[in-house]
């Protein structure tokens, strides 16, 4: 990972790591319950949460494994994640500031890596597979959850639009056939896989990552100014001209070493 996109991530991240730790949408959800129930099933002694955020992966991992490594290249995420989890009276979550591209763990030291709602940040996702593939155990699974791409090149492009201009650190988000591709270059077979939609709250959305008043509304304009099959793709409702919210669609994978 270049240092220049390493900055970008630690910027936008560090100033709103507690925001990460309060939001709703991270803390709970359909997807989490998809992810702790494959891993429930796989009931690794040892977990490894990649880019974990606030830690909500991480400490919901921790109700049903004795050991979470909970890692993330923006110390003050890790921070904000620790002091998080340790005021909830959890203490088998230990934390380590790392890149994904290289992790500082032995070959086959994890049952279960976990990945939710990051990977989308990731420049070289191969890289990042791979890296994670190695610290895997044979037969230990990848449970994966992003945003999922859009097939259609014109939609793709609008929201990659809209999501760089709120958050420059994030890079693309992967369609489902992309993701599985990746998966097998990188010596994952896909075993199980679902989708799931979320809905994004305008104001809340654009708040977390602290855009100016300024650059929130020409986001804002961007997105009514834009065709409306566009915001039809997004489900983007809009009242008296404001935008309160769209929908994003998430892939949640369980992809198994070979
Ligand atoms: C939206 S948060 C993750 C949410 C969290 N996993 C959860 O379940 O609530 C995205 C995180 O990815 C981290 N990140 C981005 N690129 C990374 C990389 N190359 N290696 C490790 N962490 C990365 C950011 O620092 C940020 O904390």
């Amino acid at each position: 990972m270049s240092e220049i996109q390493k900055a970008q991530v630690q910027a936008q991240f560090g100033a709103s790591a507690q925001d990460y730790v309060t939001s709703a949408g991270h803390a709970a959800g359909l997807d989490l319950e998809r992810l702790i129930a494959w891993g429930r099933r796989r009931a690794a002694p040892r977990v490894l949460d990649v880019a974990t955020g606030g830690g909500h992966t991480a400490l919901a991992f921790a109700g049903f494994t004795p050991v979470v490594i909970a890692t993330d290249l923006t110390l003050p995420m890790l921070e904000a994640a620790r002091g998080f989890i340790r005021g909830k009276g959890v203490a088998n979550v230990h934390f380590l500031e790392s890149d994904v591209e290289a992790l500082p763990f032995e070959d086959a030291s994890f049952g279960v890596v976990t990945c939710r709602t990051a990977a989308h940040h990731f420049p070289a996702i191969l890289t990042a597979l791979k890296e994670v593939a190695r610290v895997l155990k044979p037969g230990g699974s990848l449970l994966v959850q992003d945003i999922l791409g859009h097939e259609d090149r014109e939609m793709a492009a609008f929201i990659l639009e809209v999501e760089k201009r709120r958050d420059p650190s994030h890079v693309r988000s992967l369609p489902q056939r992309e993701w599985v591709a990746f998966l097998k270059a990188a010596g994952l077979t896909v075993i199980d896989e679902g989708m799931l939609s979320k809905v994004r709250k305008w104001d809340e959305w654009t708040e977390r990552m602290r855009m100016s008043a300024e650059a929130t509304a020409d986001l804002e304009r961007h997105v009514l100014e834009a065709p409306a099959r566009c915001r039809d793709a997004f489900g983007f409702k809009v009242e008296h001209g404001r935008i309160e919210s769209f929908t994003d669609r998430m892939i949640l994978l369980r992809a198994d070493k070979d």
